[in-house]
């Protein structure tokens, strides 16, 4: 998936999009990078990505496209730790998108709530979470 193709299939088509380096795009509350693993089913997110020097300003949530998965992953800061949701519907395989503090599906109408937990169906199962991991000023993405 290259760079336009991930701003479209994430609904991030109202965004900015910054060329030319890692980040390719923000908006008010959320910012998005692109990234290569680190190792196979391991990505690295610098924890100063949530934070832009240049705007002074803090963000909650990172849209991030990890090479090697098929969704965008909404990576949230949260009270205690982060947590890393997986943008692919579980019903198809569908792209979610992610407002009013939920996921929702574009294709047959399926609900889940900030956790990724199913609300609504057809979707059986919740969204997958990707491991998160602490270590040295970043965050560690892993499969489960
Ligand atoms: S693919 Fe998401 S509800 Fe069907």
């Amino acid at each position: 998936m290259n760079r336009k193709e991930f701003i479209l299939k994430a609904g991030l088509g109202t965004c900015g999009i910054v060329l030319g380096s890692s980040l390719i795009s923000s908006c008010s509350t959320t910012q998005y990078l692109s990234l290569e693993p680190k190792s196979e089913g391991v990505w690295e997110v610098p924890i100063s990505a949530f934070f832009d020097p240049e705007k002074e300003k803090n963000y909650q949530v990172l849209i991030l496209e990890l090479k090697g998965l098929n969704a965008p992953v909404a990576l949230e800061k949260l009270d205690q730790g982060y947590q890393a949701i997986l943008m692919q519907c579980t019903h198809k395989g569908c792209t979610v998108n992610r407002g009013g503090g939920m996921f929702t599906c574009p294709c047959h109408g399926s609900e889940f709530d900030a956790q990724g937990k199913v609300l609504e169906g057809p979707a059986q199962k919740d969204l997958l979470k990707l491991t998160t991991q602490i270590e040295d000023e970043k965050i560690i993405l892993s499969l489960p």
